[in-house]
């Protein structure tokens, strides 16, 4: 059991603060100190996520729908819709994405629901907060995804887009670990990630080079399932994996 966050994650100050150097006066957003960027960020992702120009140069669209092939609204809207409309209760996303899955999620949010988005980029989360605007019922959260503060269950959802595939193995499961322990008992977990496409797609062998060459983790999404990298003492009370283009992206949804 981590220490207890509940209530300020309920007032949108979630975190101990021991700096606050947000540049938007509006924002209750607060970057800690403490918090350092992983090695893998820093050494493989700068350019996409850490440097002010890549995040400039990403945040579009067309662009993020483009490096998914078109498939970003379709991906964007199953996750959504397993969450179900209006989307309901304390809902975590874990990680910043590019486009608009975020305001798209807030949008949906019933009345009294609340959707925080954790992320450990404080570059991100400007960025996040910027195209968000001002909206009562968004928390961003400065975090890392392998030890979140939240308190267990605290969650009736928690998303993970795209996020797996740009972690190393170790810190991917650490991920999922966290967020399994954030859920609720039947609360649902929602990963969205690449997946190995079946053999007559041409996907199957153009996405190798691109991968290996950008992304060096993201192969293991197509060697391993999901469910492989949950805890061994993790027993779901549901999994569904469905898949899309032709194999090539995954939806997980777990059940607690
Ligand atoms: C969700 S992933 C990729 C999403 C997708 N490819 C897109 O178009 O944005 C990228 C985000 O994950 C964040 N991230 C990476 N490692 C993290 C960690 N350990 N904890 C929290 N956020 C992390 C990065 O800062 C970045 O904002």
């Amino acid at each position: 059991m981590k220490k207890s966050s509940a209530m300020a994650a309920a007032s949108c100050a979630p975190i101990p603060l021991r700096e606050s150097n947000t540049s938007l006066p509006f924002s209750p957003l607060r970057i800690s100190s403490d918090l350092a960027l992983p090695s893998y960020l820093q050494q493989t992702y700068w350019w996409a996520y850490l440097h002010p120009y890549g995040v400039r140069f990403f945040e579009r669209q067309w662009l993020v729908n483009a490096i998914l092939w078109g498939n970003f609204a379709k991906l964007r809207d199953a996750a959504l819709a397993a969450m179900g409309m209006p989307i309901t209760g304390q809902v975590l996303q874990v990680a910043c994405v590019y486009g608009n899955l975020t305001p798209k999620l807030a949008d949906r949010l019933a009345p009294g629901a609340k959707l925080h988005v954790a992320d450990v980029a404080p570059v991100q989360l400007l960025n996040l907060q910027k195209k968000l605007g001002r909206r009562a019922n968004v928390c961003l959260h400065h975090q890392d995804s392998t030890r979140l503060t939240f308190d267990d269950g605290q969650f009736d959802r928690v998303l993970v887009f795209f996020l797996l595939h740009e972690q190393p193995a170790g810190v991917r499961e650490q991920t999922i670990a966290e967020a399994l322990r954030v859920v609720r008992p039947g609360g649902q977990v929602i990963f969205v990630d690449y997946h190995q496409p079946v053999r007559t797609n041409p996907f199957r062998y153009l996405m190798v080079p691109i991968l290996t060459t950008l992304e060096p983790f993201a192969m293991d999404t197509w060697r391993t399932e999901i469910a492989d990298w949950l805890p061994e003492s993790f027993q779901p009370a549901e999994m569904h994996k469905e898949t899309f283009f032709g194999g090539l992206y995954q939806k997980v949804v777990i059940i607690r």
